[in-house]
């Protein structure tokens, strides 16, 4: 194992996508920004400096970060933000993850800019459990909003709305030929008939979960949240922020000298306004093509995506995914529990006063929630104030382990209005096993949230539609070869049970990776206190942590 040092230099940039010229937020004064390799056992340092004029702090999303709390990223959870002008060392190891994950700015919106690939190699002389491909192509989505990021969030929490939405997805960039002025800005994959490919796929656009399929060519599964999988093809498959995966792809000409497209767009059940829109990169075969006396033919074929509400298709690729579990790379799924808890999720409102006045923002209605708490983050970091143990003021450790008046969760009408704002913990001892049920409300609409859990992955034992069911459906649940991985869609109008071994003190963060819900308090942390063994404790922070 090495050390891999990085230099982050955090600037603004000034960048043109859909004849729109904007300054943002880059590193090293790239959009995306630079990709980070390693291999699994290598330790990584980087030295990250903040010249830009917003507060910054970079999470390394799907890194266990064992005993590494400090480097986790979150800001106010575990580390004040790296003010303009300062810097920070983010020091960890890659433990036993292979694959593709992803880094990016945790504060505000700014990782609608600021983000980028991480490619985890297997150590040395260790191979993959699939034949190698040719070639590794990182391909990363994002959303693009012509007006600036930090302007669309602060003016929708000012007026408790929803934010404008964005005006282009983009794929590595670029939004390609199917918006506006934006046909020089598309990302073009060559590739040779015969040869497989392995495209390490991310999404990283704030709002939306996506369909992704190239055409005439189908993608076989083979690792997501840099953990293998047992290997299986599909012609589409859904993405949601924050989940990685890796797919074969093998090129096979269906029409000499044809260009392909790869399309992705939005899957959402909800109501309500969101960029309906199609990001499109093309495969190109470089094969001697048939030409002509009048020049070549290159035609161009489109996939068939599904619906934009297609629940079934999403459930049915979901279903698909189950971990390797083999001798090399077995399945550790805990098979007894000692903590179970049942988090309901999802949009609702708060209680107003008489007067009119609600506790949403600026006074509205609105809230997201996890068991009717909306989080609102200090004005310190947990994991210090913990650490210094002094957490008075600061936060609470009476997070609900389920919701204190149960309701039908998933019928109509709502009939739980309750939200309330706190900033709350779950205290764990180290070493629990623990089972968490995440319950879809279909207060607002039933809509799929996309949780992400910081410092764990866990096995998706169980998912399904309608209210969970305490007696009946824990029978059903897969403790052999479930999934692993970091972020799980919690269900439309359903429900999804998980399992992680809580070896790893530290202050964690949960929340929806769909930026918005987030931004509307849709998060919570979890607390895991020290073990009794050295070994089992957090180490103190670094001299250089910043301070708020
Ligand atoms: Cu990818 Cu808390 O984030």
């Amino acid at each position: 194992a090495i050390t891999r040092q990085y230099l982050f230099d955090v600037q603004t940039t000034s960048v043109t996508r859909l004849c729109s010229t904007k300054s943002i937020v880059t590193v090293n004064g790239q959009y995306p920004g630079p990709t980070l390799f390693a291999r699994e056992g290598d330790h990584v340092e980087v030295t990250v400096v903040n010249h830009s004029p917003y507060n910054m702090s970079i999470h390394w999303h799907g890194i266990r970060q064992l005993l590494s709390g400090w480097a986790d990223g979150p800001s106010y959870i575990t580390q004040c933000p790296i003010q303009p002008g300062g810097s920070y060392v983010y020091r960890f190891a890659i433990t036993g993850q292979r694959g593709t994950l992803w880094w990016h700015a945790h504060i505000s919106w700014l990782r609608a800019t600021v983000h980028g690939p991480m490619v985890i190699l297997p150590p040395a002389g260790v191979g993959y459990p699939f034949p190698a491909p040719h070639e590794e192509v990182p391909i990363m989505f994002g959303e693009w909003w012509n007006n600036d990021t930090e302007a669309v969030i602060s003016q929708a929490l000012q007026t408790g709305g929803g934010p404008n939405i964005s005006d282009a997805y983009t794929l590595n960039g670029l939004p390609g030929p199917l918006y506006n002025c934006s046909a020089q800005d598309t990302f073009k994959l060559k590739v040779k008939p015969g040869k497989t490919y392995m495209l390490r796929l991310i999404n990283a656009a704030l709002n939306d979960e996506l369909f992704f399929s190239i055409a005439n060519h189908t993608l076989t599964v083979v690792d997501v949240d840099a953990l293998y999988v047992k290997p299986f093809t599909v012609d589409t498959l859904i993405i949601a922020p924050g989940q990685t995966s890796n797919v074969l792809l093998t090129a096979k000409p269906t029409y000499p000298g044809a260009s392909y497209y790869m399309l992705a767009r939005p899957y959402t059940t909800t109501q309500g306004t969101f960029d309906n829109t199609t990001v499109a990169g093309v495969l190109e075969y470089d094969d001697p093509c048939p030409t002509t006396a009048a020049g070549k033919i290159v035609p161009i074929f489109s996939p068939t995506l599904p619906q934009i509400n297609d629940t079934n298709a999403v459930s049915n690729f979901t279903a698909k995914l189950r971990s390797l579990a083999s001798a090399g790379y077995p399945a550790a799924v805990p098979q007894q529990v000692d903590h179970r808890f049942f988090f309901t999720v999802g949009l609702g409102t708060h209680p107003c006063a008489v007067n009119g006045t609600c506790q949403g923002p600026n006074g509205s209605r609105f809230a997201a929630s996890i068991n009717n708490v909306s989080f609102v983050l200090p004005a310190t970091a947990l994991l210090q104030s913990h650490f210094a143990g002094k957490s008075k003021g600061v936060y609470a450790s009476n997070f609900p382990y389920y919701p204190l008046n149960p309701f039908n969760y998933t019928g109509t009408p709502p009939n739980n209005t309750n939200v309330m704002n706190g900033t709350k913990v779950l205290v764990l001892p180290y070493g629990a096993n623990v089972e968490l049920v995440m319950q879809d409300t279909s207060i607002l609409g039933a809509e799929s949230h996309p949780l992400h859990l910081h410092g764990f992955n866990f096995f998706v034992v169980g998912q399904g539609f309608g209210n969970f069911d305490p007696i009946n459906d824990p029978a059903k649940f897969n403790l052999y070869d479930p999934v692993e991985r970091n972020t799980v869609g919690v269900p439309a109008g359903g429900w999804v049970a998980i399992r992680f071994h809580a070896d790893n003190p530290g202050v964690w963060f949960m929340h929806c990776h769909l930026e918005v819900h987030m931004s509307w308090g849709l998060k919570m942390a979890w607390l895991v206190l020290d073990g009794s063994r050295p070994d089992q404790k957090l180490p103190p922070p670094p001299l250089d942590l910043p301070k708020c």
